[in-house]
């Protein structure tokens, strides 16, 4: 599908990659674009319109869908992340329960709650925001990374039963990308504007599964081989 005229929704588009998509699909032509936002006043694109969401808020996530009727390409973009004290600490399954609240039910309640707009509307495009991690777990994140490995199993998943409805339903796979997530990281960082460029020219070719680094592509090839271990010493 082409990004000139369709009608977009962003989750967590007040900041970060989600504010970036917001922007792009602006910039390629989208007769629309809803900004989801926990606060929607933390919204300030000029041309967007701001929505109230919280993912994880059920009433929240049906009126998005009942306010957007007409989306036709639903990015499933809001996470979170916390540096972790190891899976076999304590605090381990509090904190995976947390972020799987956001990063796995909150992207199936926004499927659940669009997937009937999207067929309404001809089948359109779903994009999940995944990552590198989704294939290899990362010592310094590892209860985020356990919740993208789940969320490229829900991608993989809906992609099945939304065909015959025909949804292309796209995987969007990144290391480290320069945004408030990262910014404890010392590291090598994509800009969100190659990432979200990347993704929508995967959309616009009726892609899949989208890798948008060298690392990450790295990753997936190696994954065909055997484990990808990661380096302690430099974490990546
Ligand atoms: N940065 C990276 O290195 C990287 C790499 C791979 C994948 N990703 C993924 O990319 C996506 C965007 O991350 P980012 O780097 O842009 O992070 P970010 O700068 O921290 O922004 C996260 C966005 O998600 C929103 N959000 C969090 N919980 C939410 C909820 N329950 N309901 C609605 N919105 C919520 C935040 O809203 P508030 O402003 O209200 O907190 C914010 O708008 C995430 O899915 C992340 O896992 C990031």
């Amino acid at each position: 599908m082409k990004i000139e005229n369709a009608v977009v929704f962003v989750t967590g588009a007040n900041r970060g990659l989600g504010l970036e998509f917001a922007k792009q699909a602006l910039a390629l032509g989208a007769k629309k674009v809803y900004a989801g936002s926990r606060d929607p006043s933390k919204v300030t694109l000029p041309g967007v319109i701001p929505v109230k969401l919280d993912v994880n808020n059920a009433q929240d996530v049906a009126a998005a869908a009942e306010l957007a009727g007409d989306v036709t390409l639903l990015i499933n973009n809001a996470g979170i992340a916390s540096v972790s004290e190891g899976l076999t600490r304590p605090g381990s399954a509090d904190l995976l329960r947390k972020t799987l609240e956001t990063n796995l039910f909150g992207v199936l309640a926004m499927t659940q709650a669009f997937a009937p707009v999207l067929g309404r509307n001809g089948g359109g495009a779903l994009l999940n925001v995944l990552s590198i991690v989704s294939w290899v777990n990362s010592p310094v994140i590892p209860e985020y990374s356990i919740t993208k490995s789940a969320a490229w199993s829900l991608t993989n998943g809906v992609r099945h039963e939304l065909r015959k409805q025909n949804t292309q339903v796209v995987g969007l796979h990144a290391g480290y990308i320069d945004t408030d997530l990262t910014s404890g990281f010392d590291v090598e960082k994509t800009a969100p504007s190659d990432v979200v460029r990347q993704a929508y020219a995967a959309i616009e070719a009726g892609e899949l599964e989208v890798s948008v680094d060298e690392k990450t592509r790295a990753v997936k090839q190696a994954l065909t081989q055997g484990v990808y271990l990661i380096d302690p010493s430099t974490q990546s």
